[in-house]
């Protein structure tokens, strides 16, 4: 795509001016974990608000062999299992005469005939025009045999085809370091045009991360103290109260620095930190967003050590299981995996312990990390970065601390300073924001307090927030690329982790902190704050 762009498009509703086509959604990981609980369901979603094209069909193709009923069956589990709305059975006597599936192997070049001929019946029994998603939900090294087989049957038409479109989606991990990630970007780009594809970083998706930009852009209060003339540093927290639970096939051997921080907490970092783009064309966003990945400062060789703390969960308790009960999904207590006690709370086994996890495993769990922006705004501004699992809590924010004030004043105290203003955005859960102020006590003495003033979605607004991939699915349906990485910023990302990657394979197994599960990471990640005179805060 060009710069030129196609006009004003998209974000937070306003202005959105695209709107979805009826199409057939392929996805390849039919019968798979993501489709089960996460895109059947958006789709589900997107069905009962009515913003679903009137037309539209999903085709699943997998491995297993399945017929219609049973994918149907299993889909209707997973929406049971995992919707935001409940399942109701006149919608889904609706719903599920859209849903398909195809069963054959994405190596195998007669699966891709098969599923030609299956797309052409549907789409005439259908009255469907022909535009085609197809959803790559498959690990990466089978992208290459499914982009060509897609290829070889005829079923990639080029993006300035007059006819019906044709979209790739592609889902996380795109690569394991910045060589692996151009040869993932180059194999499918051989195949469709770089407007064709659609990857996901659904924490894009996510409906508090979209508030960052529309906070910082469209108030006047907050852009002219956005800088390092008024910031004294930023925090960036993704905690995870779940170990790795089932999923340790893929987490082992990936850990936190690539499963979360490569995408996700530089995602947020972008929004965050982005010069403020000139108009919402997808592309002058994601290139506003990218020219924040450029100004990293790089960390590499002894400042990995300076700069990273990586750590692994050993055995623990959580302080009770309610707060647990209020993820959605909640697998690993749905299925008994931990043990739980209503008093003494649940008992988490150390990383190594879990269920497919090797004894000497040296995947890291958490990460911590400062890092500075090399520009003109952020000089000298600290970004800290963590994220971890089996953590105290779930809870993802960005915090952003205001330079402290002059010691005179209310201030004059240096044993007793008053704490800084923050400016705090709660992405999950209790989405919202809130500002700390300092304020005086009522009362016959010169006496402060901090106070937060507090904006609360589900109190402002009323309804919950659609789920990431519901307003992803949707935009890919409308050709809106704004949410969605784009190959250079994917590379720019890895170009600036695969260093860090580097520096801890030098360091070997040797320094490889621990962490209790249920707490707030290692007193390395501690120092690592603590060394600058500030604190991680206490979510
Ligand atoms: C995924 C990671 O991308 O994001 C998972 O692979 C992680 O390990 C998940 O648990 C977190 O997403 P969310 O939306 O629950 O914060």
């Amino acid at each position: 795509m060009t710069e030129a762009g196609q006009g004003h498009l998209s974000l937070p509703d306003s202005g959105r001016s695209l709107t979805p086509e009826p199409c057939t959604l392929v996805i390849f990981g039919g019968s798979g974990d993501l489709a089960r609980r996460k895109l059947v369901p958006a789709l589900y979603n997107l069905f009962l608000d009515g913003t679903l094209p009137s037309n539209f069909a999903v085709l699943g193709i997998g491995r297993k062999s399945l017929s219609d009923e049973d994918f149907r069956a299993g889909t209707r589990e997973g929406i049971i299992a995992y919707s935001r709305q409940r399942l109701a059975d006149q919608p889904w006597a609706e719903f599920e005469r859209h849903l398909f599936y195809l069963s054959g192997g994405i190596e195998d070049p007669q699966s891709y005939e098969a599923i030609k001929t299956r797309l052409e019946k549907i789409e005439a029994e259908h009255s469907l025009p022909g535009h085609r998603l197809f959803y790559l939900a498959i690990p990466p090294a089978s992208y290459a045999s499914a982009c060509e087989g897609l290829q070889r049957a005829g079923l990639v038409r080029p993006p300035d085809h007059a006819g019906p479109f044709c979209r790739v989606i592609v889902e996380k991990p795109i690569g394991r370091d910045l060589e692996s990630a151009r040869q993932i970007n180059a194999l499918v780009g051989r195949v469709f045009d770089e407007s064709q594809i659609f990857r996901i970083d659904h924490y894009l998706g996510k409906e508090t991360v979209q508030n960052i930009m529309v906070l910082r852009f469209a108030n006047s209060i907050f852009e002219p103290i956005w800088n390092h003339k008024y910031i004294d540093h930023v925090q960036i927290t993704v905690s995870e109260a779940e170990g790795v639970g089932t999923r340790a096939a893929y987490y082992e051997g990936t850990g936190a620095l690539r499963d979360m921080v490569q995408n996700h907490l530089l995602q947020l970092l972008c929004l965050v930190a982005m010069e403020p783009p000139y108009s919402l064309d997808p592309d002058v966003v994601r290139n506003a967003r990218i020219d924040v990945l450029r100004s990293l400062r790089p960390i590499a060789g002894k400042g990995v050590e300076r700069f990273t703390v990586r750590a692994q969960y050993s055995s623990g308790k959580f302080p009770g299981p309610r707060r647990l009960l209020l993820h959605p999904i909640n697998e690993f207590l749905v299925r008994g995996q931990y043990q739980q006690d209503k008093d003494r709370g649940v008992e988490v086994p150390g990383y190594r312990h879990e269920p497919g996890v090797p004894p000497d495993s040296t995947t890291e769990t958490y990460v911590a990390i400062k890092l500075f922006l090399e520009n003109w705004r952020w000089a000298g501004v600290p970004f800290y970065l963590r994220t971890g699992k089996a953590m105290a809590k779930r809870a993802t924010e960005v915090a952003v601390q205001f330079k402290d004030i002059p010691q005179i004043l209310f201030n004059a105290n240096p044993a007793a300073p008053q704490a800084p203003n923050v400016l705090t955005l709660r992405i999950q859960p209790e989405e919202g924001m809130s500002l700390r102020i300092i304020s005086k006590v009522p009362g016959t003495k010169a006496q402060t307090n901090p106070v937060e003033m507090n904006f609360r979605y589900g109190d402002a607004f009323g309804a919950p927030s659609p789920e990431a991939y519901e307003r992803l699915l949707l935009d890919v349906m409308a050709g809106d690329a704004s949410l969605f990485m784009r190959r250079d910023a994917v590379e720019a990302s890895w170009a600036w982790i695969t260093p860090i990657l580097n520096g801890w394979g030098t360091y070997g197994t040797k320094w490889l902190p621990e962490y209790s599960a249920g707490s707030w990471g290692p007193v390395e990640a501690d120092r690592l704050i603590q060394n600058d005179g500030r604190e991680w805060r206490t979510l």
